[in-house]
């Protein structure tokens, strides 16, 4: 018998830590971790097991589909969006090659188990492209048909992640004599800026907002790479696993498309500021734009219109900009840096 989990790639990421946390107090147990970096031994309690390895591996692929059934799938894995910018083949790789492969060991597990096995995809505001300035602030908050046209190599890579998902939800092998589309149950979420009060991104372009609160928290020096009236959409880290909690959960009947936008708020970057200050009277924090990267959240919307995830599933975050600070970022942060002699 084949040992039956959740697999969960990119596990020692940000997303991967805290929907390893949520999935654990909500009582699975069967959790299987996959990245190629560790993770944490506190969370490694909490998995079945945690493996190191490469989603791009054809042999570790092979093995999972021959020693595990996986009925679940969170494929978290990717390269972020400046981290991409420096390695676009390598982004490529990862972000679409290997979802490709997660989604063909979706197919053989499906028919293995005679089931549709459920795929979560994390898809992102980086699909979106304002062309300019004027447009982004005249647009405000864009609908999942609408702008996209990426800029950055991430932003392509998650597009097509979702095309591909439909793809071999819907139409795959559609000739074949044999064919059996509906093996995979895909959804993805295109998430706003992700802050987390317990890790700090790698590679991003939305990492400004976390870089600058965590910096403030430890007395640290932060000159912002982005102007002070950039707007982009952002949510706290715990909202964006309920959301990938919820959206699994929702019965398939109430859904009316695959990919769901979900948001929460849309501060400046001077309104981050001038929240982290409030906080951290001492905060030295600076504006000093990096013009490439400021090209790039220029050309993300200032906001993600997820009416259609409120409709269909329900969705709602629970934390606003006001909760999002006082609730959970501030105090969780001030505590994470209290030095131990208080
Ligand atoms: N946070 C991501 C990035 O900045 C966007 O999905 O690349």
């Amino acid at each position: 018998m084949r040992k039956e989990v959740v697999l969960i790639t990119g596990a020692a990421g940000e997303m991967g830590q805290a929907l390893i946390e949520r999935l654990s107090e909500e009582g699975v147990k069967n959790i299987l971790a996959l990245d190629v970096k560790p993770v944490p031994e506190a969370l490694r309690a909490r998995c079945q097991l945690a493996m190191l390895g490469d989603i791009l591996d054809g042999k570790l692929m092979d093995r999972l589909v021959a020693e595990f059934a996986i009925p679940r799938i969170f494929h978290l894995a990717a390269l972020l969006s400046t981290r991409a910018e420096f390695t676009p083949e390598a982004a490529h790789q990862v972000n679409v090659e290997g979802t490709l492969k997660l989604l063909k060991m979706a197919v053989e597990q499906s028919s293995w188990l005679g089931r549709p096995v459920t795929f979560m995809f994390p898809s992102s505001v980086a699909v979106y492209g304002m062309p300019d300035l004027e447009t982004k602030a005249r647009v405000g908050a864009v609908r999942e048909h609408q702008w996209t046209m990426p800029t950055t190599m991430y932003g392509c890579n998650k597009l097509y992640g979702e095309q591909l998902g439909r793809y071999y939800a819907r139409h795959y092998r559609q000739l074949a004599a044999n064919a059996r589309p509906g093996g995979i149950d895909f959804r993805a979420i295109r998430f706003p800026g992700l802050i987390s009060a317990f890790t700090l991104p790698t590679g991003g372009t939305t990492d400004y907002a976390p870089e600058m609160i965590h910096a403030a928290a430890q007395g640290a020096p932060y000159a912002c790479f982005v102007r002070e009236d950039t707007r982009l959409p952002f949510m706290a880290m715990p909202d964006a696993i309920k959301s990938l909690v919820e959206l699994e959960r929702a019965p398939a009947e109430s859904l009316t498309q695959l990919t769901y936008n979900v948001t929460s708020f849309n501060p400046s970057a001077e309104a981050l500021f001038t929240r982290t200050k409030a906080a951290f009277p001492n905060a030295a924090i600076t504006f000093e734009p990096d013009l490439k990267r400021q090209k790039i959240v220029d050309s993300w919307p200032e906001n993600q219109d997820d009416s259609r995830a409120r409709a269909d599933w329900g969705w709602s975050p629970d934390y606003d900009e006001a909760r999002a600070f006082s609730d959970y970022l501030i105090p969780n942060i001030r505590e994470r840096y209290r030095s131990p002699a208080g």
